[in-house]
């Protein structure tokens, strides 16, 4: 199948085709159509690790990328390394923000800039995590994540193969997006799939460092994202444009009208 013939309908059609099937089949179905012009994105979270693995069966050379924001905890740099041992044929990549953005952000809005309001934390996740990620995403012609369903409200309605206007209309692939977080755990002890040692502390979604906490007994998986927050999105941007005046205000006023 072409990429070009990959419509707004036939995505729709491919979703329906797939829901139900196993996140193997798309995968498989993804690696045929896409060939080297498909990227697995990694946060080296639970669901991302499953997805390496899966992948790595059917492709052991498949491309893999990752956004090292600069403010990861030490403990994805060590599964990295562990990943790295385990499929030594995946080709992972790791894509750093643009330093000379990150200097003027932290220079006008101090290192931890995200503590203080709504707009300067996602000025930060912008800068980051979304700019780097877009501009990886140029190179391609599709994406895979590791986002559910039952993740966050935000996220009940995605579909398996989606088009992502947000990123130059190229497909966007959710394989997991059926299943449920026990699926993806008993998928990493059935396989003894290396796993980040922050879920073995009480943290069950983990990205920055500082950004991010263990939860308490009760609370929703991701309430430890952002989580001082009250009335703002529990996402960084890159699964949904975020709109907010005041992140394009302090974008602009930081790097003008260069897009990348
Ligand atoms: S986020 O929007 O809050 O950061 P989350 O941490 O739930 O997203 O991760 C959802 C999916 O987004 C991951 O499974 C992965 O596909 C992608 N993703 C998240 N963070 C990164 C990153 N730093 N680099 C590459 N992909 C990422
Ligand atoms: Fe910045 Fe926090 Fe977003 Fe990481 S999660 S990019 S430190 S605001």
């Amino acid at each position: 199948m072409s990429v070009d013939l990959i419509d707004e309908l036939e995505a729709g059609e491919l979703s329906i085709e797939f829901e139900g099937e196993e996140p193997q089949v798309v995968l498989e179905w993804a690696f045929k159509t896409f060939g080297s012009k498909i990227a697995l994105s990694t946060s080296f979270q639970a669901d991302s690790v499953a997805l390496i693995d899966m992948a790595y069966e059917i492709e052991p050379n498949v491309r893999v990328f990752s956004v090292d924001t600069g403010r990861l905890p030490a403990e994805t740099h060590e599964l990295a390394e562990r990943l790295r041992e385990r499929y030594p044929l995946m080709n992972l990549e790791i894509i750093s923000p643009n330093a000379d953005e990150v200097g003027a952000m932290v220079t006008k809005h101090g290192p931890n800039l995200f503590q203080k309001q709504v707009d300067l934390r996602l000025l930060c996740c912008n800068v980051r995590k979304v700019r780097p990620l877009t501009k990886h995403l140029h190179g391609l012609d599709a994406w895979v994540t590791g986002l559910r369903r039952d993740q966050w409200a935000s996220r009940t309605n995605i579909r398996k193969v989606e088009i992502d206007h947000d990123h130059g209309a190229i497909i966007k692939l959710n394989p997991l997006a059926e299943w449920t977080e026990e699926e993806v755990w008993d998928y990493i002890r059935e396989r003894d799939v290396p796993y980040h040692s922050l879920y073995d502390r009480g943290f069950t979604s983990i990205g920055c460092a500082p950004c991010t906490r263990a939860i308490a007994p009760g609370e929703a998986s991701r309430a430890g994202r952002w989580w001082w927050e009250s009335n703002a999105p529990k996402e960084c941007g890159i699964h949904c444009s975020v709109e907010s005046g005041g992140l394009e205000h302090e974008l602009h006023a930081l790097i003008g009208d260069r897009s990348e």
